[in-house]
């Protein structure tokens, strides 16, 4: 049997979404919009590219979730892209009714599914698809930090001139501004990056990253950013699918681990095909600890304006 995905959203993020879980041949692919016809024929169009790229798997689009039934992940897209001048944050309600809508109706039909959110403010999302779902929490999980330390390794690498392949770098945090890019455990080949790069050239990389999303942003002037983001979403789902039990940057959801309990944020996980298998703890220095607690401030901040709507 082949594996079933759902990509909710067949916009920027979620059509390259299909694109990679479809070369990878991840598994059978519905595309799931509200904009009538636009999952139908994004959905057609890339299975006629089956042929001439070698994949063996379907791809359909649908404006409901009948197609979906028993889905063994499902990957949330669906909302609005940041503008220009917009946070992530302005997005908050605007989005909060499209993943609650787009949770209710996937997991209706695909109650042992793993949800991964990609719709931003990410880690609030993740929270709103965790509550509305009610699954366990290892099977909601957020895309941020795969994105996130993907753009710190490529300019690391663009700055030494070395293969990405031989950066490791490690990301925390919520999906935001505050994200803590952790310059002490990256590395390059298992050299740490302090013995590699001034530390102003260091911080200015650090900073280009925290601002990453705007910079893509800023150049689109339409719409963000979602060749990374997909393959970063796809990433997780292969490894999810084919119980890889990679150590990736997720937004998970925390009950005490970094003295944080009850929201979402980005930490180290293993993923395999129980979702988040385990959170790995690092122990970290007090600034550190300082950045990743301000962080943290941030994703409660918007949790409690949804916890607020949602008790209304
Ligand atoms: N987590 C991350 O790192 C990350 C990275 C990039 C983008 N994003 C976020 O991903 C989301 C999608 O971005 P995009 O560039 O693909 O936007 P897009 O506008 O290209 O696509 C969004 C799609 O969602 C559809 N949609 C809206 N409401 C829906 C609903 N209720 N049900 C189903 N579909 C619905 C729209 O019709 C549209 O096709 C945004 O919120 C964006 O901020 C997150």
């Amino acid at each position: 049997m082949r594996n079933k995905i759902t990509v909710v959203g067949a916009g920027n993020v979620g059509a390259n979404c299909a694109v990679w879980a479809a070369k990878k041949e991840l598994g059978d692919i519905v595309l799931v919009d509200i904009s009538e016809g636009v999952p139908q024929g994004k959905g057609l169009d890339l299975l006629q590219a089956s042929p001439v790229e070698s994949f063996d798997v379907t791809i359909t689009g649908a404006n409901d979730y009948a197609p979906t039934a028993n889905s063994d992940v499902v990957i949330i897209t669906a909302g609005f892209p940041r503008k220009p001048g917009m946070s992530r944050d302005d997005l908050l309600l605007a989005n909060y009714e499209v993943v609650k809508t787009a949770t209710e109706k996937a997991v209706e039909v695909s109650p042992k599914a793993t949800i991964i959110v990609v719709t931003n403010p990410l880690d609030a999302m993740a929270q709103v698809a965790l509550m509305v779902s009610n699954f366990p929490k290892n099977r909601v999980i957020g895309m941020a930090g795969v994105l996130d330390s993907a753009r710190f390794r490529t300019f690391i690498a663009q700055e030494l001139n070395v293969s990405v392949t031989n950066v490791t770098a490690v990301v925390l945090g919520g999906h935001g501004d505050t994200m803590v890019p952790l310059v002490r455990l990256s590395s390059v080949a298992g050299i740490p990056l302090t013995e590699l790069i001034p530390e102003d050239r260091l911080n200015a990389i650090v900073d280009r990253t925290r601002n990453g999303g705007a910079e893509i942003v800023k150049y689109l002037k339409t719409g963000s950013a979602y060749y990374a983001p997909a393959a970063s979403a796809v990433e997780m789902a292969d490894s999810i699918l084919k119980d890889k039990k990679k150590v990736l940057p997720c937004a998970a959801y925390l009950e005490g681990e970094y003295g944080i309990d009850g929201l979402y944020v980005g930490v180290p996980c293993k993923l395999g095909s129980n979702g988040i298998e385990q959170i790995y703890e690092i122990k970290l220095t007090d600034e550190e600890t300082a950045a990743l607690h301000k962080s943290a401030g941030t994703v409660k901040e918007l949790v409690d304006v949804i916890k607020s709507k949602m008790a209304a």
